[in-house]
């Protein structure tokens, strides 16, 4: 038990703000246990993903098992159990994409980021997230950096576009 949960103070997950969040959440929730899936997606938009104390305190807050919750934020795609970065970038390895070159586009990402696909820069500015189809087979090669969709790329463009979102980052 950590010195702050001695206190009667339950210990700190994020930053205050977040932590308060989620005590709002959970007080929300309350009487509404079978809201699981719900309360994990309110939990993940506070942390930007689930972290695993956050799963310990609706655990013992609703008074739900942890293999519960575990089950649910597994099953379901949507739920990240991992810190991701403030850049989700999908590199389509779509047909499509495949065919013109995908492959390489997804190796110039990692090698500019120096992480593979489902990893996050240890700075949390990037994660590449892998990706079938974005849906935009006539643009193909095609990447999404957040929202934004890049198409027709060649893998010189990759270091340039990476570059816009590093430095917004930095002046934010
Ligand atoms: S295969 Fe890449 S967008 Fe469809």
């Amino acid at each position: 038990m950590s010195q702050a949960s001695q206190a009667g103070k339950p210990a700190r997950i994020g930053t205050p703000r977040q932590d308060a969040a989620l005590a709002e959440i959970l007080g929300e929730y309350k009487h509404e246990k079978g809201a699981l899936i719900p309360v994990l997606q309110k939990t993940q938009e506070v942390y930007g993903y689930v972290p695993r104390e956050a799963m310990a305190r609706i655990s013992q807050d609703l008074k739900v098992p942890m293999s519960k919750l575990y089950g649910i934020a597994t099953f379901y795609a949507q739920f990240h159990l991992k810190p991701r970065g403030e850049n989700i970038i999908r590199v389509c390895q779509g047909t499509a994409c495949h065919v013109r070159g995908g492959a390489r586009i997804l190796e110039a990402v990692q090698k500019e980021l120096g992480i593979k696909p489902g990893e996050t820069t240890p700075d949390l500015r990037f994660t590449i997230e892998p990706v079938a189809c974005l849906g935009a087979c006539g643009l193909s090669p095609v990447m999404m950096v957040n929202d934004d969709t890049y198409g027709r790329l060649t893998p010189e463009m990759v270091s340039e576009i990476l570059a816009r979102y590093a430095r917004a980052a930095e002046s934010a």
